[in-house]
């Protein structure tokens, strides 16, 4: 029997894949000590601090958490300078995105998202019946600024921007984001995801908590705890926006959508310097071996703003051949068919061990 009331727009959604779980690698190739460096996490482990105090959260897991991110909430806004009441908390940066789209769209209204660029804006909008319209990036991989201000209709309610962008680790310079801020009309809202903004090295990147503070009223920027302090497990994020807007975003969430686990554990990994320093350390140490070594092999590249990056694979074999060889080889990488980017893996820079490994399992594929 087929269940024939799912909306149309659900059954056309292509799932998400995510990047394979070493656990399931090492069953099924029977591989141990498999690396992986698919999902831009942190390759370092998670904040010592943050562990402190997830253990210590533990014996009051019988209790509901905070609904009101108290103490997280004040933190973050003693740390941006915003007020408390401008920060909503979620279940991940992935959350707010979702959050966003349920507040701010109805079905069938648009949001104007860049290609390629990560897949969860396109399938969640499309998830709540909105309508995603591509603007292609330009060819150097930066965002087509102008193509975005065209495609803004009537419809338009929200514009999706990963800086820097996932997968090709570009960032919107200040000026292109400006023209992009105050061009936008008044009933469109302006997503400003930065996952990865720790990582960036430019003097050129934008904060888009300072727009804010400079009265722009239409955006919303995201931040995550899952990157650079290395909490991805726990799934907790925040957006930061007027209070107006935040308190949209509130009505719509659920009460308890960020864990106790999660509030400890990002409280203390604010506090974890060593931790930081380190993670920034090994992606700035990591991304030179990397690119030393790909530059010897002659095998191109996309020089990157964040902690992951783009290798091209052909001629020598396609996305998905890559990604089958190293995997067979105990290296899980991500194969970029699925945004398109056929000649394409992504890697994330791993530890020196995991870096080396997947360059002398890349050599291996390559030459035979
Ligand atoms: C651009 C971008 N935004 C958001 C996220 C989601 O992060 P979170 O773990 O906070 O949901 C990711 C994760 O890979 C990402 O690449």
């Amino acid at each position: 029997m087929t269940y024939r009331f799912v909306p149309r727009y659900v059954k056309d959604i292509v799932p998400y894949q995510p990047g394979k779980p070493i656990e399931e690698v090492e069953r099924e190739f029977g591989i141990p000590n498999s690396v992986k460096i698919a999902s831009n996490e942190n390759p370092l482990g998670v904040s010592p601090r943050a562990v402190k105090a997830v253990r210590r959260t533990l014996k009051g897991l019988n209790r509901y958490p905070d609904g009101s991110g108290f103490y997280l909430k004040n933190r973050l806004s003693a740390i941006h300078g915003t007020r408390p009441e401008s920060i909503v908390l979620g279940n991940g940066s992935s959350e707010l995105i979702e959050l966003a789209i349920r507040t701010f769209m109805r079905p069938g209204d648009e949001a104007i998202i860049s290609d390629p660029s990560f897949l969860i804006y396109s399938i969640t909008v499309k998830a709540s019946g909105g309508k995603p319209v591509i603007v292609k990036l330009l060819d150097d991989c930066s965002y087509d600024i102008d193509g975005i201000r065209n495609a803004v209709s009537s419809r338009t309610r929200l514009i999706f921007i990963s800086n820097p962008n996932n997968p090709t680790g570009t960032i919107v310079p200040r000026k292109d984001y400006e023209r992009l801020i105050k061009g936008t009309p008044g009933h469109v809202i302006v997503v400003d995801d930065a996952a990865y903004r720790e990582f960036v090295r430019s003097d050129d990147y934008p904060d888009g908590i300072d727009y804010l503070k400079r009265k722009e009223r239409n955006l919303v920027a995201l931040r995550t705890f899952s990157k650079l302090y290395g909490l991805a497990g726990l799934r907790i994020g925040y957006g930061v926006t007027t209070p107006e807007l935040a308190g949209y975003l509130e009505r719509v969430r659920q009460p308890f959508n960020v864990n106790s686990l999660a509030q400890t554990a990002a409280l203390a990994a604010l506090d974890d310097r060593a931790f930081i320093e380190k993670t920034l350390k090994n992606n700035r140490e990591g991304l030179d071996f990397l690119y030393g070594a790909l530059d010897r092999m002659g095998v191109r590249f996309m020089p990157t703003q964040a902690n992951f990056f783009l290798i091209k694979v052909a001629p020598s074999m396609t996305a998905k051949q890559a990604f089958a060889a190293l995997l067979k080889r105990g290296v899980i990488v991500r194969d970029m068919t699925s945004y398109g980017l056929e000649s394409y893996i992504r890697i994330n820079v791993g530890t020196p061990y995991e870096n080396r490994k997947f360059v002398r399992e890349l050599k291996g594929i390559m030459q035979r």
